[in-house]
């Protein structure tokens, strides 16, 4: 299980600030994430909230299936210690993806709370940074060569055969011109 959780706003891609984000949807951008892990076997489960306390509730909440998590916190990003901590609570990977580059725009974008709780961060790709992010995390727990890892860390077997290795490209993103 991949969890895909976007913070306050992000609800309103697609008609948000389009010369910034773009023109691709949230429910365009669970659908590529969905379908980039499927390929993987990996199931995904999407969350958004404006809620800074209903965010740390869902991952809390998932933890337990998690394998890993792909956030885009919004501007919590740049306040939230809370969100910080509780990704710095568990222990599968993190990849913080922003659509638009925070460090060419204001001051106050480039100071991120997040990153330091965060395996790595995709910034400034548009909305391929989420497939992108995607298809890094699972291809870390679903590794053709040393096999799965277990809840603890440790490798399991998985059957080649059931992993997907032609990666395809970013069906939606296109458009982005950010
Ligand atoms: C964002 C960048 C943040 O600074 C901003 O508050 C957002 C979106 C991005 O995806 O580029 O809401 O995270």
């Amino acid at each position: 299980m991949i969890l895909l959780v976007n913070g306050p706003n992000l609800n309103l891609l697609g008609e948000r600030e389009p010369d910034v984000y773009g023109a691709t949807t949230l429910h365009d951008i669970e659908r590529m994430v969905t379908e980039a892990c499927a390929a993987y076997g990996r199931e995904v489960r999407a969350f958004q909230s404006n809620h800074e306390g209903a965010v740390i509730d869902f991952i809390q909440e998932n933890r337990k299936d998690a394998r890993g998590l792909i956030v885009n916190p919004g501007a919590l990003t740049h306040t939230s210690y809370a969100l910080h901590d509780c990704l710095k609570s568990i222990s599968f990977p993190v990849v913080e993806v922003h659509i638009s580059n925070v460090h060419a725009r204001e001051e106050w974008r480039r100071q991120d709370l997040i990153a330091p709780a965060t395996r790595g961060q995709v910034v400034g790709l548009g909305p391929a940074g989420y497939y992108y992010a995607a298809v890094w995390l699972c291809t870390q727990v679903t590794d053709p060569v040393l096999g799965e890892y277990d809840a603890d860390g440790g490798p399991v077997e998985v059957n080649p055969d059931d992993v997907a290795t032609d990666e395809t490209p970013p069906p939606i993103g296109g458009d982005y011109e950010g």
